[in-house]
């Protein structure tokens, strides 16, 4: 199939390059100059496992990139959509760019192409293209609107994608369902799971891949509903997290007897200082206000959002109270991505916070394994400075904060630590150590709904 994808952000990139890897043939289409010419010099513009290797594989091939969307979408049978849907001023999503987007589809249909939603939009989104191609001039019986939500997790996109929970198509016609049926046939007749070169295959991922085909109403309410859904687990395990601070509990024993409740599920119930990302945050926003423009007040969002926000805060206050005052404190902060395996530090709660401690009065040595350079653009430089490595950023702190889940930190050598440190004080947004071991290794150890571990900050108290 010839496919044209409009947008190279996470969403479009990935997109793109995966299907290049089931074998079509993708322009992927940006209007950023100097984005679509990093690309076109065979350079990943970003962190995301797999994606270089796609990108080497079929680059020149089946990817192609472009500026001109007219000229891309003139050949294509389908035009995925995947720009950028920002928070506008009162929480709903700016369309701006898929409006400008379908206006000059309008001048490219040449023959039939189904337009694919794949950016989260809010529902009647696929009404408002069918109007605009109209009023630009497109036939009606040229074009069809689909709705392809993706389901993908940043630093997991690309196996998420090739090896998904579902497949989801909306559609208003068979026409347009036939073509989607088609470009995903790879994925649900297992034929891309034969060849010797796939990508390795994502642990729990169903066969085949189930194809659900809904109305496009529907698949565009499945997307902000189902992350609407993660979101609200992830802010009732930190509301019964702090249930658990005020009561002495293991928020872990409670995931682990709630979670084994098959209904419940264990995934998603990792409580910490709250979710960010280019996606919750704006998403649950933008299913508020939808839900609000239909009359229907979704108040259990708001109370999602407002857990979500509390939670840094709370965990500011726990700063405080295993270091007391925080003017001139010197403090080491691991992690800066809004969550491990990704370079993205949009919404990211560790960013949220580390203004916060700034704001306190804090010095701030920073690490993260992928989101320095960014987070340096948004920061600055003053009172925060950034380490090679955690043991670089860790010397001679007053405290040690884990704020970014990357797997490597919960490897640390914790001896180590605990002898470079200069208290051996960590407060953990991320739960990733064992309590007792980390009073084993004489630390005062905060975490989020679990006992905290108060030892004598006297150095070397258990060391040999
Ligand atoms: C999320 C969804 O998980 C994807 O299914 C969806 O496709 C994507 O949004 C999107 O709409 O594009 P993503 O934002 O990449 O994916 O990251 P998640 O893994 O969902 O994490 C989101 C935030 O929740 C992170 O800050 C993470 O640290 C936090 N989180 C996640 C928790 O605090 N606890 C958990 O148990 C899980």
């Amino acid at each position: 199939m010839q496919i044209t994808v409009v947008g190279s952000g996470y969403v479009g990139l990935v997109a793109a390059s995966c299907l290049a890897e089931l074998g079509h043939q993708v322009v992927c289409v940006d209007n950023d100059d100097r984005k679509i010419a990093v690309l076109q010099a065979g350079q990943v513009p970003i962190h995301e496992e797999y994606l270089a290797d796609l990108l080497a594989r079929h680059g020149g091939k089946n990817i192609r990139f472009s500026t001109s969307l007219t000229d891309s979408a003139r050949n294509a049978q389908a035009v995925f959509i995947a720009v950028g849907t920002p928070q506008g001023d009162e929480g709903d999503a700016d369309l701006s760019y898929v409006e400008s987007v379908a206006q000059e589809l309008a001048s490219a249909v040449n023959g039939f192409m189904v337009i694919v939603e794949k950016s989260t939009v809010p529902v009647f989104t696929h009404d408002w293209i069918r109007k605009i191609m109209h009023i630009n001039g497109a036939p009606a019986d040229s074009f069809e609107v689909a709705s392809n939500p993706e389901f993908l997790r940043e630093g997991t996109a690309v196996r998420d994608f090739l090896y998904p929970d579902r497949i989801v198509i909306g559609v208003d016609s068979e026409r347009a369902a036939a073509i989607l049926r088609e470009i995903y046939r790879p994925l649900t007749d297992g034929s891309y799971y034969e060849r010797p070169d796939h990508i390795p295959e994502r642990l729990g991922a169903p066969r085949p891949v189930p194809l659900i085909q809904t109305s496009a109403k529907s698949a565009e309410l499945i997307k902000h509903a189902s992350n609407a859904f993660l979101a609200m687990k992830i802010s009732f395990i930190n509301a019964v997290a702090n249930i658990c601070e005020a009561v002495g509990a293991d928020v872990r024993q409670v995931c682990e007897g709630i979670g084994s409740d098959e209904r419940i599920g264990r995934r998603f119930l990792n409580p910490g200082i709250g979710y960010g990302g280019s996606c919750f945050p704006k998403d649950l926003s933008a299913f508020s206000a939808v839900a609000h423009e239909c009359g229907y007040e979704f108040r259990l969002l708001d109370e999602v959002m407002r857990i979500n926000e509390e939670q840094r805060v709370r965990f500011l206050r726990k700063v405080k109270k295993a270091l007391w005052t925080l003017r001139g404190k010197k403090l080491a902060v691991l992690g800066l991505a809004f969550k491990g395996g990704t370079d993205d530090i949009r919404e990211s709660p560790a960013i949220a916070l580390i203004r916060m401690l700034l704001k306190e009065g804090c010095e701030i040595r920073a690490y993260d394994p992928a989101a320095m350079e960014r987070a340096r653009e948004v920061l600055g430089a003053e009172r925060i400075t950034y380490a090679d490595s955690p043991y670089e950023a860790a010397n001679k702190a007053d405290a040690l904060l884990l704020l970014t889940d990357w797997p490597e930190f919960a490897k640390l050598d914790l001896r180590r630590l605990r002898t470079i440190l200069a208290y051996p004080i960590v407060v953990d947004g991320r739960n990733l150590f064992d309590p007792a071991t980390m009073a084993e290794h004489g630390f005062q150890y905060y975490s989020v709904g679990r006992p905290d571990v108060q030892v004598p900050a006297r150095k070397a108290a258990v060391d040999p």
